[in-house]
């Protein structure tokens, strides 16, 4: 048999490898991003809730994650520790300015975040207290 005959074997072969490898590299990526904690479940958003998604995504998501389902660098907000009896909408507001100290989790300090303004926080709460609400993360009075 000459190799002019074994081309069209070879190509399939050749395809193959290469989609192996994108598959492997898809599944790789996967993993890698596996970090995210929780799985959110994302409602129709409100108007208001929606421009708070842009900032969040622009801002927050680098460490909270993709509809803040956490990350590597920072927790979820979608988690019942953030409902709204635990960390009210003032101690948003403080996260920003004040930046957090690490004491819930391990991810370290949260720096403060001086570009985003009282008025833009508040729309960002609103997007995250409708996703909380669409996972079931309601008030609950804090106990300590
Ligand atoms: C550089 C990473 C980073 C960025 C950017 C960031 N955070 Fe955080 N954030 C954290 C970490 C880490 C914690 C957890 C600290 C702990 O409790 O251990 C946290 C905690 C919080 C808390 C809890 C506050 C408390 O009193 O416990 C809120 C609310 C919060 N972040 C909101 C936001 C919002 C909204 C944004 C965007 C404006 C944002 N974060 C941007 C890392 C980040």
């Amino acid at each position: 048999m000459s190799m002019v005959n074994h081309l069209p074997k070879f190509i399939v072969v050749l395809v193959l490898l290469a989609s192996g490898g994108v598959i492997a590299s898809k599944i790789t990526s996967r993993s890698a991003s596996s970090a995210t904690l929780v799985d959110v479940q994302v409602p129709l958003l409100s108007s208001k809730a929606k421009v708070g998604q842009e900032s969040f995504e622009a801002i927050c998501a680098q460490c909270h994650g993709k509809n803040a389902s956490g990350s590597e660098q920072g927790p979820p907000l979608i988690h019942d520790i953030y409902n709204p009896g635990h960390h009210s909408d003032q101690t948003f507001q403080l996260a920003a300015v004040r930046g957090v100290k690490r004491h819930h989790w391990n991810f370290g300090d949260m720096p403060p975040q001086p570009q985003v303004s009282a008025k833009k926080m508040a729309s960002i709460i609103i997007y995250v207290r409708e996703l909380q609400q669409a996972n079931g993360i309601v008030y609950r009075e804090h106990r300590m």
